[in-house]
């Protein structure tokens, strides 16, 4: 069968100010597949993140998303299509302030300018899911930081893209919730034959997944 990875980096390196982070490295997800990336800290998995939804641009190397070379300073509309493609947890969250939960997570659709009563009750459900339906209409600032992850996570799912980045998503979390949350992302990927990029140091959570990444030295090699 000739699968066509989602995403795909050929020889993708980056250095900052001098430091090489990631060297030469080869990468491929397919549909539906769920993966795993540990390593220690400051070894390059946010840049690598980075680099796969093209926040970042490489030094050198090239960015496939289903086949279409990306990564060229000539293709357009790139910031469009990450929308539709990716869904996002970042490490620090990155909720918007003046916005309530609801409308944070509802955000991605904002983006897309296609949101419709389904995508709310959509949304009511996710924050259902993650115990956090009783605050929908509450202020961020005032929420802890694992009520913010699990507010990162529900608008994650909420456009159902095709390969969701989740960057250490449960680190504020405990076990039961972190369990959850992981569950909650593999059941809505596997619904909608999403992709899981799952970058954790949790090796309970991380043996979940389909296969297991370590990141270290500027490559990524399969455990
Ligand atoms: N925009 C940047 N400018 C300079 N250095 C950076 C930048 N982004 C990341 N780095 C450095 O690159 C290294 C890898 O960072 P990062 O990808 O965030 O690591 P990890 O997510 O594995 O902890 C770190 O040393 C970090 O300080
Ligand atoms: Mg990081």
């Amino acid at each position: 069968m000739n699968r066509q990875p989602i995403v795909e980096l050929r020889g993708i390196s980056k250095s900052f100010k001098g430091c090489s982070i990631l060297k030469d490295l080869e990468f491929a997800l397919f549909p539906g597949e769920a993966i795993s990336v540990c390593g220690a800290s400051g070894v390059g998995k946010t840049t690598l993140l980075n680099i796969i939804s093209l926040l970042e641009h490489p030094d050198s190397g090239t960015v496939l998303w289903n086949g279409k070379v990306v990564s060229s300073k000539r293709v357009k509309n790139v910031c469009l299509a990450r929308c539709c493609m990716f869904g996002f947890v970042f490490q620090n969250h990155n909720l918007i302030h003046e916005l309530n939960v609801l409308e944070n997570v509802l955000l991605p659709l904002r983006v897309r300018m296609c949101l419709s009563k389904k995508d709310v009750n959509f949304a009511d459900l996710l924050l259902k899911t993650v115990g956090l339906d009783r605050k929908k209409y509450g202020n961020i600032d005032v929420l802890s930081g694992g009520e913010r992850q699990r507010i990162a996570l529900a608008r994650s799912l909420i456009g159902k893209p095709g390969v969701i980045l989740a960057d250490e998503p449960t680190g504020n979390l405990d076990e039961t919730n972190a369990y959850g949350a992981l569950n909650l992302m593999m059941d809505v990927c596997k619904r909608n034959n999403s992709s899981l990029l799952l970058i954790t140091h949790n090796q309970r959570l991380a043996k979940l997944t389909d296969k297991n990444f370590v990141l270290s030295n500027g490559g990524l090699s399969l455990q």
